[in-house]
């Protein structure tokens, strides 16, 4: 497509992801996405390797794991893909095509996820999803029968510092001021979770938090009319890295 063409058709659409669709354009998502990538460890080959994106909406992850060599990447998503979520599925097929890219694509919600709806793959993306989700350990089992090695999640921690498993509940729209937004766990209820879905090995990837940082991004938080700065205080995102099946060393795919 002429970097023109490209252009105008990038320009008409609303994106989430922040993508470079070659010759020059790049998409106004208002996610800043190669920022998120860089805090994932995703390994840096996927050659050879199957992956699945969950919730993959513009596509970003799709088009990166393609990029990183994956043999086969299948993007999922329902909410913003089948409307009226907060979006639609136009980015995606945009920057399929203008990628000149194989990734596949099925809507399917979370639950409806199993090896017979769209087999098992090596590797598994599950950013930004979680919290979404009113049945977040129903949807983890789904994302468990789907993986075959590493899951990669991506989610909002919330109740950083407790110790023992914990997740906030948001009825409303307490997180964000976002009605979609239903459960914010901590790490060690993550670790939990995870483990009970069948991931024997669950390491947090992101750093933990000092309390400066989070100081200083609750008052962020509070000042863009996100939440109350006591809550946000609390709250944070955090990247986990969980291995399912015992012979395949995360060492393999990195
Ligand atoms: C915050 S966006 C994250 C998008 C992308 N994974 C990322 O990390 O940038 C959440 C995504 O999850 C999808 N989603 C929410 N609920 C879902 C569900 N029940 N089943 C499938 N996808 C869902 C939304 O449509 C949206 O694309």
């Amino acid at each position: 497509m002429a970097a023109d063409e490209l252009q105008s058709k990038a320009a008409a659409l609303r994106w989430y992801h922040t993508i470079e669709l070659g010759v020059g354009v790049v998409t106004r998502g208002v996610d800043d996405t190669p920022r998120r990538l860089a805090s994932l460890n995703l390994p840096a080959s996927l050659a050879g390797k199957t992956v699945l994106d969950v919730g993959a909406w513009d596509g970003f992850f799709s088009f990166e794991a393609e990029k990183r060599g994956a043999t086969r990447v299948l993007a999922t998503d329902s909410y913003s893909w089948d409307g009226p979520g907060w979006g639609t599925k136009d980015g995606f097929n945009l920057a399929r095509q203008a990628l000149n890219s194989r990734v596949e694509d099925v809507n399917i919600d979370v639950v409806e996820l199993s090896p017979e709806r769209v087999g098992t793959f090596d590797v598994v993306l599950f950013l930004g999803v979680l919290y979404h989700l009113p049945n977040p350990l129903l949807a983890l089992e789904r994302i468990a029968s789907v993986t075959r090695e590493l899951l990669i999640l991506e989610t909002v921690v919330d109740l950083v510092g407790i110790k023992r498993p914990a997740a906030a509940f948001y009825p409303g729209a307490e997180l964000n001021r976002d009605p979609t937004n239903w459960w914010g766990p901590n790490a060690p209820a993550v670790h939990a979770m995870l483990q009970t879905v069948g991931f024997h090995r669950v390491r947090t990837v992101t750093p933990r938090p000092s309390a400066l940082y989070r100081a200083l991004r609750a008052v962020s938080h509070h000042v863009r009319g996100r939440n109350r700065i006591d809550l946000a205080f609390s709250q944070d995102r955090a990247v986990f890295h969980a291995i399912r099946g015992s012979s395949r060393p995360e060492a393999d795919i990195q």
